[in-house]
């Protein structure tokens, strides 16, 4: 059996999930309803990426300005000094210039020799996408680029995890991806609650369970040995949002 390269997101509990990582220069569609933690797990892996493995990243804003994620950030990381060193570029775009966007993107990643790379996100990108034949030729086209610029790619989408059939939106995020992870909001008793699945992941072995995960102070933290309650149970259900 050949053995696949791992790339460590770096985030705690995560890893283990895919047993060491996400294969190195695949791409990972990152799903989930608003406010599900979408944009924390893209920083985080950006983050990471340059503090721990002298990876340099691209953030890709179509929604957020720099001011506004740093502004948001809710952990006590040194982010700012990421983006002053330069290992770390966060580039606000205008969803409505989508026919240069993979021109930029690509000279971008040459510049600064990013190895991760996020697009956050495929939702807001495509609201300015007239026809849905563009918006998945977009998607693929953008993710053949990267692919050949041998970057591993995080897209995030707003996406109804009360579906589970159905992940994406336009119907080609989850098959152009090589991964799928899917955020949910839960609430349970009075309490709401975060969970993760790894849905998909071409390459390697995977967990498929669904995990709580939390904000702690110094990043995200997933439970993976721990199983969340299943929301189809009786007892202990979960009930979810979105
Ligand atoms: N310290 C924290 N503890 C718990 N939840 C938090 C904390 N900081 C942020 N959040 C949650 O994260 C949400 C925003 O996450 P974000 O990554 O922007 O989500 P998305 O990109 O999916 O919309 C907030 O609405 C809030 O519920
Ligand atoms: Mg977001």
């Amino acid at each position: 059996m050949s053995k696949v390269e791992k790339l460590k997101t770096g985030i705690e509990g995560l890893d283990e999930l895919m047993n060491g990582g996400v294969p190195i220069n695949h791409s990972v569609f990152l799903a989930g309803p608003a406010g599900s933690g979408k944009t924390t797990y893209a920083l985080e892996f950006l983050y990471r990426g340059a503090k721990e493995h002298g990876q340099n990243g691209l953030y890709v804003s179509f929604e957020e300005s720099k001011e506004q994620l740093v502004e948001d950030l809710p952990f006590n990381w040194d982010f700012e000094e990421c983006l002053e060193e330069g290992k770390i570029n966060v580039t606000k775009y205008d969803p409505y210039q989508y026919e240069d966007i993979i021109d930029l993107i690509r000279s971008s990643v040459k510049e600064n020799n990013a190895k991760r790379v996020v697009v956050d996100s495929l939702t807001a990108l495509s609201l300015y996408v007239d026809d849905i034949k563009d918006v998945r030729k977009l998607i693929l086209d953008m993710n053949e680029t990267l692919r050949s610029l041998g970057c591993t790619t995080m897209y995030t989408g707003e996406v109804r995890t009360g579906k589970p059939d159905q992940v994406s939106r336009y119907g080609v995020e989850e098959f152009i991806a090589d991964g799928v992870i899917l955020l949910k909001l839960t609430e349970e008793g009075t309490e709401l609650s975060n969970k993760v699945i790894v849905r998909k992941m071409r390459g390697t072995d995977h967990d498929k369970g669904e995990h709580p995960f939390k904000f702690e102070e110094d990043g995200l933290k997933i439970y993976s040995k721990e199983e969340a309650f299943s929301s189809s149970g009786s007892s202990g259900a979960s009930t979810e949002l979105f």
